[in-house]
């Protein structure tokens, strides 16, 4: 009879540490993250509460999130623009094929791609101008699919 009980014991301890390992993906403190990854339909952007018009929204007080398309061949918003010193979540997808988003000059890197959405989040501190690019091979005019990131 024992062995029994030591086996409810041994699953409820294993569902308490599946739930503390969920409850803490979805925790407060990186909600945003989750939200980041929920797919979206690239035929149809213009219907993506996120995607419809490309932007930078306020979230917090110091807080924005940039919601970019990278398509063949550019960025939009761009420029994309955001005040000084403040933390700014980039959520970047495409409506075509697979591209890149690399913040000049900084670590924010990362590849975009279709169905999906790409978060970055970054600090900026004093005003200045970043090129943003694309680097992942896309067609023929690649190499000249470039943004603006501004902090101003
Ligand atoms: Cu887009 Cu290369």
């Amino acid at each position: 009879a024992y062995e029994k009980l030591w086996l409810a014991l041994a699953i409820v301890l294993i569902l308490l540490l599946i739930g503390s390992v969920t409850y803490g993906a979805v925790g407060p403190g990186i909600a945003m993250v989750a939200d980041s990854q929920d797919p979206v339909d690239p035929q149809a952007l213009d219907e993506d509460d996120r995607f419809a018009e490309p932007r930078v929204e306020q979230v917090g007080e110091d807080e924005y999130a940039a919601y970019v398309e990278a398509y063949q061949f550019g960025f939009d918003p761009d420029p994309i623009v955001v005040p000084e010193h403040s933390t700014v979540t980039f959520y970047v997808t495409s409506p075509d094929v697979i591209h890149g988003f690399q913040v000049v000059g900084t670590n924010a890197n990362t590849m975009v791609v279709p169905g999906e959405v790409a978060a970055i989040t970054v600090e900026v501190t004093e005003p200045q101008v970043y090129g943003v690019v694309c680097n992942e091979y896309c067609g023929s005019a690649h190499h000249a699919m470039e943004g603006t990131f501004e902090v101003v």
